[in-house]
């Protein structure tokens, strides 16, 4: 049987939290131990660069979220794992696509759509801030898919519409060129559970109300402690629907924790108490790899190693199929 290839990326802005963990790292290397698949996951570099313009912080990232994924357990001998800006041919490949992608394609796109609707709102010029990566992001996104014939790539909800078009850019140059691409498909889990933050909004950085992965344990500890419940008191039935310490109580649980946390609550366990134990749970969990995190955070030459060598076991197959895809637009040599 062949396996099936997995592809996705990972925005490096930003430092990991509990909500990413849950709701994308953890399935994904769950998902990469199958043996029936092929998984390719990368570090989007490339991409933070749209959201990010300092320097410190894009580097930063890259070697947090590197060390996060090893740390928790990615084998990077039995994944594909690897920088996207290791691997030029995916820049090289965006721009050939750009030059068939329609721009009337870009126009839908949420993101871009999004910024634009928000200048207007606020009075300021349509293209306020709007840079041509943000608009042509599409693009690099499907150059990043297709240049690894990516066939099947979990998202999130909000990266669906990307995917398509990355089919779509691929139908377009199937059609116009040569039967290059693998037409790629978004595959979206609705078992991850989208965790909810401090505040009971979904967990984001951009609503400031998120739990560090890896950070201290007391950090860990207080931020839990910052978790909004109510005025109830001790020995007062609690409801577990729409209570944020359940949601993240339930993201760490197995099946008979679960019930006996949702018994807990009818029988009025104290805020505080839930809370201890929800740290004591979570901390449990992410202990081992915290201490993995912290090594591999010291030793960013063994990191370096391991990106190089990914970058190098895939890189043949980037170069391969981008000498067909400019021999099929015609940049071909003379002789
Ligand atoms: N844009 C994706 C996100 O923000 C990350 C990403 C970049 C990606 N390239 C990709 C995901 C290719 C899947 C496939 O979440």
């Amino acid at each position: 049987m062949t396996k099936e290839r997995v592809l996705t990326g990972i925005t490096t802005s930003g430092t990991p939290h509990l909500g990413n963990y849950v709701g994308a790292i953890r399935p994904a290397i769950a998902a990469a131990r199958n043996p029936d698949v092929d998984a390719y996951l990368f570090l989007a570099d490339y991409h933070a660069l749209i959201k990010c313009h300092d320097p410190e912080q894009v580097a930063t990232s890259s070697r947090e979220i590197a060390a996060t994924w090893l740390a928790l357990g990615l084998d990077p001998a039995a994944t594909h794992f690897y920088r996207q800006s290791d691997i030029p041919e995916i820049t090289e490949l965006c721009w050939i696509l750009c030059c068939s992608a329609a721009k009337g394609l870009m126009n839908r796109a949420h993101a871009y759509k999004a910024a634009v609707q928000a200048n207007e709102e606020s009075g300021a010029d349509p293209d306020f801030a709007v840079t041509m990566g943000l608009f042509s992001y599409p693009v690099l996104m499907a150059a990043d898919i297709l240049i690894f014939q990516g066939a099947k790539v979990p998202v999130g909800r909000d990266q669906i519409q990307h995917v398509e078009m990355a089919r779509d850019i691929a139908q377009r140059f199937n059609h116009n060129y040569a039967p290059l691409f693998t037409l790629p498909e978004a595959v979206v889990d609705d078992n991850v559970a989208v965790l909810q933050g401090l505040d009971g909004r979904k967990m984001s950085k951009s609503y400031g109300n998120t739990i560090p992965l890896f950070g201290t344990e007391k950090q860990l500890q207080k931020a839990i402690n910052k978790i909004k419940t109510n005025l109830l008191e001790p020995g007062d039935p609690k409801e577990t629907e729409g209570s944020t310490l359940f949601q993240i109580w339930c993201a760490f649980a197995d099946a008979d924790e679960r019930a006996a946390m949702a018994q807990a609550f009818a029988g009025g366990i104290a805020w505080g108490e839930a809370k201890k134990q929800l740290f004591e749970r979570v901390n449990d969990e992410l202990s081992p790899a915290r201490a993995q995190y912290e090594r591999l955070m010291a030793a960013p030459e063994e990191v370096e190693a391991i990106l190089q060598a990914g970058a190098a076991r895939v890189r043949p197959e980037a170069t391969e199929l981008l000498a067909k895809v400019r021999s099929a637009v015609g940049l071909r040599p003379f002789a």
